[in-house]
């Protein structure tokens, strides 16, 4: 009996050639994460109910549909068949990488993440140049927040993976969001008010869960060690 409930419990699925057994109910994401199967991934984190998708790098081919899904909104089904790097998985994944990059504000070398940054780490797990080759940046110059004491706020650094709104709600917080839409989006606080005038309380999991060097501790040292 409880074998029985437990094996209800699995499904196995194939990635890459390789059988894999995974939660039911577990995002392809995940699964394939857990058993060392890398997909690009910015935007998606674990405890989140809903995936937020905004990222677009997680795109993985399933057998039997026409196009490809994004690995972190997609549920682990019984015997489905994963590829995760096709050619046309790739191409999707640059042109988001791409896009990413077009509104990142690029400067590694004088970035406090710089060799602990999500984009570096991607770049080279799937071959991408960090600089752009088929679009254009859009220039993006907004204020630097430094008002805090424990942390600096770059919003030209961001890639809008929305980690820090997460983490920042999920506390209760809520001290920052999404603002304006399009390319105009960003992250900021509520009517664009200085991170020490907010309800920031200075827990500082904003900076940890930060990909990037958009939000880095004050004096400059790397927020997280990879
Ligand atoms: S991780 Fe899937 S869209 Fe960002």
């Amino acid at each position: 009996m409880f074998l029985e409930e437990t094996i209800a419990k699995e499904v196995v699925l194939t990635i890459d050639g390789r059988e894999v057994k995974a939660r039911r109910g577990e995002r392809l994401l995940w699964a394939a994460l857990d058993h060392d199967i890398y997909i690009p991934s910015l935007c998606a984190i674990r405890e989140a109910d809903l995936p937020f998708g905004g990222c677009r790098l997680c795109f993985v081919e399933i057998e039997g549909r026409q196009a490809p899904v994004t690995a972190c909104s997609q549920f682990v089904e019984e015997g489905m068949v994963v590829l995760t790097s096709t050619p046309k998985v790739k191409r999707l994944r640059r042109t988001a990488f791409e896009l990413l990059l077009s509104h990142h504000h690029l400067d590694c070398a004088h970035c406090a993440r710089n060799r602990n940054c999500e984009l570096q780490r991607i770049a080279a797990r799937e071959g991408f140049k960090l600089k752009l080759q088929r679009f254009r940046r859009i220039p993006r110059s907004l204020p630097i927040d430094s008002s805090h004491p424990l942390f600096i706020y770059d919003p030209n650094k961001c890639v809008l993976c929305g980690k820090c709104v997460w983490v920042c709600h999920e506390r209760g917080i809520g001290s920052i969001d999404f603002a304006h839409r399009g390319i105009d989006t960003r992250v900021s606080t509520f009517d664009n008010i200085p991170l020490i005038d907010s309800s920031c309380d200075s827990c500082l999991e904003c900076v940890q869960v930060c990909p990037v060097g958009s939000l880095v501790i004050r004096d400059g040292k790397k927020s997280t060690e990879g």
